[in-house]
C-alpha cells in the first residue's frame, strides 16, 4: 500500500506533451494534473467530479464497500457477522478503538456510556426552549452543536485523552438527546437513563417510560434488540454525505459537537437520512397494490423517484436491507404487523423484475423496510432519521478522530471551474437600467 504500482501516461493534445503520472493505491493525484498546462501561465489541469463520484478526499481504515458485490465490512468484519454476533456498543467499540473488545474491555466500555448518558439539566432547558412541532433533526442539530458550549475543552483536539473523552461523552449522550428530541414533541417531560439497562435498553426506556406506548419487560427486550441491531447496520458507511461533511468540517478542526451537528445536517435530507421517512409518505400515497402500475410509470417516466431504492455505491442488494427485512418480522411479533410491508415487498417484486430497474442495478437500499419497523414500534416519521443519527455516530466519531491523526489532513478547499463573466464594469446604481443577466433573466 501506498508504493509505487505503476505510472499512467497521458498525452495532452493541445501540445502534444507527454506526462508520466505515479498510480499509488490504483489512483493518481489530482495534485499532479496540474503540471498540464497548455500554456506556461496557466493554472493547471484540474479534475471535475460534482457529487465526488470518482474522487477519494482521504485515506481510511474503518469500512470497507464493495458495491459492486453488495459487500459493507466494519474494520473488516462482515456486517453480517456484527449484525447477528454483536450489539450495538460492541460495534461503536470497533469502530472507535480499532477492533472488538474483549469481555472485560466491553463491560468497561459499556459502563463508561453508561455513565456519561446524562446531561446537564440546562441542556434540557435548552431542548425545552423549542416549539412542539419544531422537526426533530432541527433539534438534535442545534442541540448536538450547543454540547460544544457545555464542553469548551472540546476545542483542545491536540490532546489525545481529551479528545477520547468527547467522544465517549457525545456517544453516550445522543441516544438520550435523540429521546428527548421524541419526548419534546409529544410534550412529555425528560426523564433521565436508568443504569441497569444496557444502551437500546436505556433508549427506549428513556423514550417512553411513563407513557402509555411503555412496553412490558418482554416486549421491551425484543424491541431494544431489534432496535440494537438496526443501529449496527446504519453504524458506518464511509465516504457518504454525511461523513464527508463532517470531515469537510472537522478539516478547520472544528470540534466534534459541532464537527457531528454538520453531519447530523447532511443526513437530514430526503436524499440521505430522510429517505426511510420519504418510503412511508411513497407508501401511504400509493396505498394499495392496484395503485403500483400506475405509480411505476410516473416513476419511469422520471416524474418521481422510488424512495428507498437505488444507491450511489451499492449496484447490487444493499446487504443491510436484507437483514433490515429479517428483523421486521421480530418487530412485528410484538407490535402487530404494519400491512406497509406487503405492499413495500410487493413495490420490490416488480422493481427487481422490471427493466428500468434492472437496468439502472437499483435495488433496495437500508431504508426502504427500516422505515417500516419505525413506524410499527410508534415512532413518527420525523423521528427516522434521528434514529439514524444515533447509530451514525459511532461511524462519524470514528472518522472524527481518524482524521484528527490523519498526517495528510488539510483544511478542505475544493477548487471550482469559473463560468462566470470576465471583468466587468461597475455602474453606478443610478445609472443601472433593470437590464438582468443571461441565468437570472
Ligand atoms: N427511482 C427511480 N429512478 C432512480 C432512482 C430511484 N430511486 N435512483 C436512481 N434512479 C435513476 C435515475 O433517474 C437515473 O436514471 P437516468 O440514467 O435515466 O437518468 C439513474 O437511475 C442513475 O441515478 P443517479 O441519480 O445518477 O444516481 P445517484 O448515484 O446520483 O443517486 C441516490 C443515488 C441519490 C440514492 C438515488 O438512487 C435516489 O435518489 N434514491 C432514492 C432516495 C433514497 O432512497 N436515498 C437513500 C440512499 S441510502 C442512504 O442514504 C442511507
Amino acid at each position: 500500500m501506498g508504493l509505487d504500482e505503476g505510472k499512467l501516461k497521458i498525452i495532452d493534445s493541445r501540445t502534444g506533451q507527454e506526462y508520466t503520472l505515479p498510480i499509488r493505491d490504483s489512483s493518481v493525484r489530482a495534485i499532479d494534473l496540474r503540471q498540464i498546462r497548455e500554456d506556461p501561465g496557466e493554472f493547471g489541469m484540474l479534475s471535475y467530479d460534482p457529487g465526488y463520484t470518482n474522487t477519494a478526499s482521504c485515506k481510511s481504515r474503518i469500512a470497507f464497500i464493495d458495491g459492486e458485490k453488495g459487500i459493507l465490512r466494519y474494520r473488516g468484519y462482515p456486517i453480517e457477522r456484527l449484525a447477528e454476533q454483536s450489539s450495538y456498543t460492541e460495534v461503536a467499540y470497533l469502530l472507535l478503538h480499532g477492533d472488538l473488545p474483549t469481555q472485560h474491555e466491553l463491560e468497561t466500555w459499556d459502563q463508561e456510556v453508561l455513565e456519561n448518558s446524562s446531561v446537564h439539566e440546562n441542556v434540557k432547558k435548552f431542548m425545552d426552549g423549542f416549539l412542539y412541532d419544531a422537526h426533530p433533526m432541527g433539534v438534535l442539530v442545534s442541540t448536538i452543536a450547543a454540547l460544544s458550549t457545555f464542553y469548551p475543552d472540546a476545542k483542545q483536539i491536540d490532546s489525545r485523552s481529551n479528545r477520547y473523552r468527547q467522544q465517549v461523552r457525545l456517544f453516550s449522550k445522543i441516544p438520550t438527546i435523540a429521546a428527548y428530541v421524541y419526548r419534546k414533541s409529544q410534550g412529555l417531560s425528560f426523564p433521565d437513563p436508568d443504569w441497569d439497562l444496557n444502551y437500546s435498553e436505556n433508549l427506549i426506556h428513556i423514550l417512553w417510560s411513563g407513557t402509555r406506548r411503555q412496553p412490558g419487560r418482554k416486549e421491551s427486550k425484543v424491541l431494544a434488540k431489534a432496535l440494537d441491531t438496526l443501529l449496527v447496520l446504519h453504524a458506518e458507511h464511509e465516504q457518504n454525505c454525511s461523513t464527508s461533511t463532517l470531515r469537510q468540517v472537522a478539516s478547520s478542526n472544528a470540534d466534534p459537537y459541532v464537527s457531528v451537528a454538520s453531519a447530523i445536517s447532511a443526513l437530514s435530507g430526503p436524499l440521505h437520512g430522510g429517505a426511510n421517512e420519504a418510503v412511508l409518505t411513497m407508501l401511504d400515497e400509493i396505498a394499495s397494490s392496484r395503485r403500483i402500475p400506475d405509480f411505476m410509470r410516473r416513476v419511469k417516466a422520471g416524474e418521481q423517484r422510488l424512495m428507498g431504492f437505488g444507491h450511489r455505491v451499492y449496484k447490487n442488494y444493499d446487504p443491510r436491507a436484507r437483514i433490515v427485512r429479517e428483523i421486521a418480522s421480530n418487530v412485528f411479533e410484538v407490535t402487530g404487523r404494519n400491512s406497509k410491508i406487503d405492499l413495500a415487498m410487493e413495490l420490490e417484486r416488480i422493481a427487481l423484475d422490471d427493466d428500468y430497474f434492472v437496468k439502472r442495478r437499483l435495488y433496495p437500499n437500508v431504508d426502504f423496510y427500516s422505515g417500516i419497523i419505525y413506524e410499527a414500534m410508534g415512532f413518527p416519521p420525523e423521528m427516522f432519521t434521528v434514529l439514524f443519527a444515533i447509530g451514525r455516530s459511532a461511524g462519524w466519531l470514528a472518522h472524527w478522530e481518524e482524521f484528527m491523526r490523519d498526517p495528510e489532513k488539510r483544511i478542505a478547499r475544493p477548487r471550482q471551474l469559473y463560468l462566470g463573466p470576465d471583468e466587468t464594469e461597475l455602474v453606478p446604481l443610478d445609472e443601472r437600467l433593470g437590464r438582468a443577466r443571461g441565468e437570472f433573466a
